[in-house]
């Protein structure tokens, strides 16, 4: 989708759909803002017709859709309501560029244009950058496996292949979307930031993309190489450690999970700005160095602590942690971010099988750390176990974030509103709560605590695998935290509660969801205002 910024008269904006958001207002009081109110005269008063007859009162989400009869440059016009004023913000924003694309697909529309809201509340590039985002992320959909037009469900989505073939049924994909600024001496800045929005769009569509991804099309070895293929796209320096290297470096915890299954693990890393070897103290190893750390279990059977069947379907999304970490590091390079950003997934299947893992097991983890396996479908704090020792001990970062769909106690907690947030470092976790809020993403604290550590010793081993039914988002956390240590920031984000979804929206359809890229790249962006 190209994105573009004018600044013309609404009158004369060229597009098969024209959108006008309009704040709801008292209909009796209601003056539209001067830029419709002149659309409204071109159009002979159409406007103020919807208006007066009180069908459109410009609620959140409420839509009202015109013909211009030629009246105006654009074909449609649809009102679109942005709920009350004092609540207006880019969040709103975001979901109504969505809502707009959706309506635009059911109306034949691929070229669609957004009057800028006329609120004081809204800076334009923060509009621009919303309306970008909300536009891409509407625009999304998973749909490379559907081979006809008219399979699939019945929920208004569009299909593969015939996308602008309306005549049979399926949607329209928008294929430009132009926000339409005041003022002139807007556009410069407004474009930047369409940019930046654009970027964390398709960086969030990427991540939902490969979680959406099947399982028996995305092993391992198979998200190693989209991980390498958008590296070198980008410009990441990219390594892959298979199996051989990963028993060369002891990672016995993660090799542990993988050995039911018959593809073999990948430790996938990733590097933005990665410093020049040979030239000590060059000007990139000054950088400061941030790992974000990402599970990658690319399908989660539960090995032989099985799942039921009911729980195992949607267990293709267990990499969602490592897509979002790919998200984020591709953002990184596609936005030069002056830091040395380390991405590090531990891809792994974890399955039942003869060569399976076993509860009872005692595992040797890359640390040297020994741990007693309990439960086999706990297998997400081994892979992470490893992962996060590598990363520390590799690249020495000034800080380190995991995300990882750990545990469904983090679903019993939060439901699906918010991922669990758990760090051994409190200035850290707030810097990532508030980029969080900033950027629409939910994060709430749990605690983390020596007693926890404590609880997680073993009777036969140096550490048990779990904890027992209380505290399992803490306990999955205070097993982590063993392989990190106190002397490196850390925060944990377990991302089981939003990583994919079943209840579909404008922005946001069935399946991954690309939770956490926005949050990080908001914290990269303002990394400099961090102070650990
Ligand atoms: N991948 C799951 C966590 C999960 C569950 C994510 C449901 C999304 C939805 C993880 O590997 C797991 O199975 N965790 C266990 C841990 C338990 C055995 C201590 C869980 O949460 O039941
Ligand atoms: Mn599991
Ligand atoms: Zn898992």
């Amino acid at each position: 989708m190209q994105i573009t910024i004018v600044a013309r008269p609404a009158a004369e904006i060229r597009a098969d759909l024209l959108a006008v958001p309009l704040s709801d207002l008292d209909p009796a009081r209601w003056r539209l803002p001067a830029r419709v109110a002149t659309l409204d005269r071109a159009l002979g008063g159409r406007i103020a017709t919807v208006l007066s007859s009180g069908d459109f009162r410009g609620n959140r989400g409420q839509t009202a859709l015109l013909y211009t009869d030629g009246a105006v440059a654009a074909t449609r016009v649809l009102l679109v309501g942005l709920g009350p004023e004092e609540k207006l913000d880019v969040h709103v924003l975001r979901e109504v560029a969505a809502q707009v694309v959706a309506e635009a697909g059911l109306h034949r529309s691929a070229r669609i244009a957004l009057l800028h809201p006329a609120s004081r509340r809204l800076r334009t590039p923060a509009v621009a950058q919303a309306f970008a985002e909300g536009a891409i992320l509407g625009s999304y959909r998973f749909d490379r496996y559907q081979t006809r037009a008219t399979d699939g469900p019945t929920d208004g989505r569009p299909t593969n292949g015939r996308r602008n073939a309306p005549s049979n049924g399926a949607p329209t994909a928008v294929t430009h979307a132009a926000l339409s600024v005041e003022r002139a001496a807007e556009v410069r800045a407004a474009r930047a930031a369409a940019a930046l929005g654009t970027v964390l769009g398709e960086a969030q569509n990427f991540a939902r993309d490969l979680s959406n991804e099947p399982p028996n099309h995305l092993p391992p070895e198979a998200l190693a190489r989209e991980a390498r293929e958008m590296a070198r796209e980008v410009g990441l320096a990219c390594r892959v450690l298979g199996p051989a290297e990963l028993e060369r470096r002891n990672m016995g915890a993660m090799l542990a999970v993988g050995r039911g299954s018959s593809h073999t693990p990948r430790l996938i890393v990733l590097e933005h700005n990665a410093p020049k070897r040979g030239r000590g103290g060059s000007q990139a190893r000054r950088r400061p160095t941030i790992c974000l750390v990402g599970k990658g279990v690319t399908f989660d059977s539960g090995g032989l602590s099985i799942k039921p069947a009911a729980s195992m379907v949607t267990m293709k999304h267990d990499m969602s942690g490592g897509a979002a970490v790919l998200g984020a590091l591709r953002a990184c390079a596609l936005l030069r971010l002056p830091l040395h950003v380390v991405g590090v997934v531990g891809a792994v299947e974890n399955m039942p099988s003869g060569t399976a893992y076993r509860p009872d097991d005692i595992l040797k983890s890359a640390s040297g750390k020994t741990i007693e396996v309990t439960n086999t479908d706990a297998e997400g704090r081994l892979v992470l176990a490893d992962a996060l020792h590598y990363a520390k001990t590799t690249f020495e970062p000034e800080a380190m974030i995991d995300l990882a769909t750990l545990t469904g106690a983090a679903i019993i907690a939060l439901g699906n509103w918010a991922a669990g947030l758990l760090s051994n470092h409190e200035r850290l976790s707030d810097a990532i709560r508030r980029a969080g809020d900033e950027v629409g993403e939910r994060l709430w604290p749990l605690p983390l605590w020596d007693v926890h550590r404590e609880h997680m010793r073993s009777k036969v081993a140096d550490v048990r695998q779990t904890g027992g039914r209380e505290a399992g988002t803490t306990t999955a956390a205070a097993f982590l935290w063993h392989f990190v240590g106190d002397d490196v920031p850390w925060a944990h984000l377990d991302i089981a509660p939003t990583a994919n979804t079943d209840r579909a929206t404008p922005i946001q359809p069935l399946g991954a969801t690309g939770f956490g890229v926005r949050t990080l790249v908001e914290l990269l962006r303002g990394w400099s205002k961090v102070k650990l």
